[in-house]
């Protein structure tokens, strides 16, 4: 994930040293030009401890955290430092989803109803008489631990089940069409932005199976209520520079907000994104990052219409995967690149993490677009013994 970025800093000229995981480190070759920190895992306290041995180690022109676990360590550095970033506020309610729901409602962003408990069980009562919801923990990603409880008996189940867990929230089930907004702010004013509409698995788990770029609300006033969320939450989070990713689902009273991070969105977005636009949205970043201008660099229109899409596929023991070469083959697929096959045992889908691989795709119109994954759907056979 963070390659690009990489790439971009050497072409601009920048010295990169990067904070790594020791596994990842030990996994593949390092880049001779990088000086690398290791960190010995992914939590949050270990980023930071990689980041203060480096900015200690010489005082760098700018610090860019793109993942989740980096935000608070890249914005304690960042404001130490004097540096652009998102701001130690913003990063601190971007790594926590209870603060959003709590902080976010003063400053209008509209989102659902919720509960915040020590633990599931007193949140029973609230859960009962709002059913469907979704339990949802404070800190995790990639849809883990977020699920949809429908019935009283579910309700009871999972009480038993993750009762457990300590703080959580409870959110009343929003009904509709997913969309999130990626949008690139310097000192808190937008100067791009993107809607993705997204496809999620049916309830209970909603992982996320496909993204579509360059979304246009065609209803006006609906364009005008998303503007106001978007603009909304940037308010809250209190917003300087960098990347915002938010998630929205568009309910029966409008669009309400899901999560925002100030951080690179997952799922191949970001180069998505860049292919869209015909802008390489990696190197705006790092410019952001390092005080330089971007200029007339930022477009406002798509050129091309890119989609990520990711093949599941039910739980069991993969014996066959049939159509890659003919996908690879397709004029609008960029890239399909499977990290199952066959011999491989896939579980139950719950989170983004158990998908087989991911489809990029690139067409000259939205219609193209469904062709090209279409095309993709069909072709692509992956056989399962249960
Ligand atoms: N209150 C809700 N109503 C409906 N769907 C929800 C709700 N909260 C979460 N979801 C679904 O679950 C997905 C994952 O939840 P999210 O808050 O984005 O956590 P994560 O950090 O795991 O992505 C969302 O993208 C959305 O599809
Ligand atoms: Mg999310």
């Amino acid at each position: 994930m963070g390659r690009p970025y990489v790439d971009a800093a050497q072409r601009l000229g920048v010295r990169v040293r990067a904070v790594e995981s020791e596994a990842l480190l030990a996994a593949g070759p390092a880049d001779p030009d990088v000086t690398y920190y290791p960190v010995p895992n992914g939590l949050d306290e270990s980023w930071q401890q990689g980041v203060t041995r480096a900015i200690t180690e010489r005082t760098p022109d700018g610090v860019l955290a793109f993942a989740e676990a980096h935000v608070l360590a890249g914005a304690l550095a960042q404001e130490r430092l004097g540096l652009p970033g998102p701001s130690l506020h913003a990063a601190v309610i971007s790594r926590n989803k209870a603060l959003q729901r709590t902080g976010f409602g003063a400053y209008g962003v509209p989102q659902p109803g919720f509960l915040l408990a020590p633990d599931l069980g007193s949140a029973r009562e609230w859960m009962a008489e709002r059913l469907p919801v979704v339990v949802k923990p404070l800190t995790l990603g990639g849809s883990e631990g977020v699920e949809l409880v429908t019935t009283p008996a579910e309700a009871d189940e999972i009480v038993v089940r993750r009762g457990g867990e300590g703080k959580i929230l409870v959110e009343e089930a929003v009904q509709g069409p997913e969309y999130s907004w990626e949008a690139l702010v310097h000192e808190g004013e937008v100067l791009f932005r993107n809607v993705t509409e997204k496809e999620t698995t049916a309830p209970p788990f909603f992982v996320e199976l496909s993204h579509r770029i360059g979304h246009r609300f065609t209803d006006p006033a609906l364009a005008a209520q998303v503007d106001a969320l978007t603009s909304g939450v940037l308010r809250a989070l209190n917003m300087r520079t960098g990347l915002v990713h938010l998630e929205f689902r568009v309910g029966v009273d409008g669009p309400v907000l899901m999560e925002v991070a100030v951080r690179t969105p997952g799922d191949f977005l970001a180069e998505a994104v860049g292919l869209t636009y015909g802008f390489d949205l990696h190197e705006a970043v790092v410019r952001l990052a390092l005080g330089l201008p971007l200029g007339d660099r930022v477009p406002t229109e798509p050129v091309a219409y890119a989609a990520t899409y990711f093949p599941t596929c039910a739980a069991g023991t993969i014996t066959a995967v049939d159509g890659v070469q003919e996908i690879a083959a397709h004029p609008d697929v960029v890239r399909i690149r499977l990290r199952k096959g066959p011999g491989d045992v896939v579980g139950r889908l719950t989170s983004s993490s158990q998908r087989l691989g991911h489809v990029l795709v690139r067409a000259g119109s939205p219609e193209e677009r469904e062709d090209a994954l279409k095309f993709v759907a069909d072709r692509l056979r992956i056989e399962v013994t249960p």
